[in-house]
Order: C-alpha cells, then structure tokens, then sequence
C-alpha cells in the first residue's frame, strides 16, 4: 500500500481513506442494486478519473450488468475548468433503450456533465442516472441531478483514486487535498535507463 506522504506524492492531507471509500462505494452499489433489480444496468465509465472508482462499484453491484468507457476533456493540466468539453473517446455501443449510469469520478463545476447527458440524452437511453464518488457542492455552476454521491467535499483540489493532477497521483488509495497554492513541479516522465545513468529527477 502506498502510504500518505509517500516520496512522490508528499501529501498528509488525507480527506477519504481506503476503509472509508470501500464502505461507501458497498453502500452505493447496494443502492444500485435495488434500484435496477431485475435489469441489466450499463455503468459508462468517464475516463480516466473513474477507473478505479468504477472497478470498485461495480463489483459491488449485484447484478447482470455492462461497462463502457468513453473520454471528454475538461482541463487540461490545470486545477482550474476551461468550460471547453471535447470528445476524445466515444462509447463502443448504442446504448438505446438501455438503463444508462454515468460513473464520474468528481463533479466541479458541473459542465463536463451538463455535455455528457445532453449528448448521451439524444441517443434514445431508457434513462439516465449519475453516480459521482465526489461532488463540490461550492463549485456548482450548473444544476445536475445527481443520483447517488459517494462524498460531498469542500472546495479543495483532490487528487488520488483516479484523480490527477497533471496526470500524476492517480495511484494513490486514498483521496487527499493538495494544496493549491504550492503545487509541485511535475518533472518529464524519466526512463528506466535514466535512472541508471544518474539523471537528475
Ligand atoms: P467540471 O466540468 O468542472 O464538473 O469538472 C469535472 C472534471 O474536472 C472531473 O471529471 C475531473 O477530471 C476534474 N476535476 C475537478 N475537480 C478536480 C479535483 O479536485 N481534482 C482532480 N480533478 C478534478
Ligand atoms: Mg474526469
């Protein structure tokens, strides 16, 4: 296990540890479970901050169901939302008439959600539901109806889970703030034979 604090992430300020994120996505899934009895859900991944939030709800959902994926772009490597929303991967299949959920890892402002229902809305689901691990509550710029909320937070920037910051830090258990005004430099991505020559980190 990764600890908090570890050398590349020297982050302490842990907001969701491990026990906590397991029991609530239990209670999630559980809740999904009931709700779509009888049917066979498809759970639609938003890449890449809900991969392993979706792994986890998903297994702990009793039911037939189905994944896909589907990538848009909302920040680039800010902490700060550009409002632009870009397709970058579409979904493998139709999903008319289909019980839809949209797993998100964060909801911020709201928007990269706003586009992914209305584009999703036109293709003919049965319905459509959100589960997002985390909202910010303070940041709502856009009204979204969220289904089912892992953790409410404040208005920090999080990283772990799934979540990054520039790309880094997603590998982390547990969720913990950065603190915004004191950003590490995120350094190039180093090669194995780097590393045994010596090159600087
Ligand atoms: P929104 O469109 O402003 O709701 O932004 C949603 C997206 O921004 C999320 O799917 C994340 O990728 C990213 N994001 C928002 N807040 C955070 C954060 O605190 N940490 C990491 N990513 C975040
Ligand atoms: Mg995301």
């Amino acid at each position: 296990m990764i600890t908090p604090g570890t050398p590349f992430a020297p982050f302490h300020d842990v907001l969701i540890d491990p026990v906590q994120l397991k029991a609530r996505i239990a209670e999630l899934g559980a809740e999904i479970t009931k709700d779509y009895a009888g049917g066979n859900p498809l759970l639609i991944g938003v890449l890449k901050g809900s991969v392993f939030f979706m792994a986890d709800l998903a297994r702990a959902i009793d039911l037939p169901l189905e994944m896909d994926f589907m990538a848009v772009s909302s920040y680039g490597n800010a902490t700060e939302s550009s409002g632009v929303v870009r397709m970058l991967k579409d979904l493998d299949a139709p999903i008319a008439g289909r019980d839809v959920i949209i797993v998100e890892d964060i909801i911020d402002s709201g928007r990269t959600l706003a586009y992914l229902i209305e584009l999703l809305q036109q293709r003919g689901p049965a319905s459509i539901e959100i589960c997002a691990l985390l909202t910010k509550p303070e940041r709502a710029e856009v009204d979204i109806n969220c289904r089912y909320v892992g953790f409410e937070i404040p208005n920090r920037f999080v990283v772990g889970y799934g979540l990054d910051y520039a790309e880094r830090y997603r590998n982390l258990e547990y969720i913990c703030c950065m603190d915004e005004a004191n950003l590490p430099p995120i350094e190039p991505a180093r090669t194995r034979a780097q590393v045994a020559e010596g090159h600087p980190a």
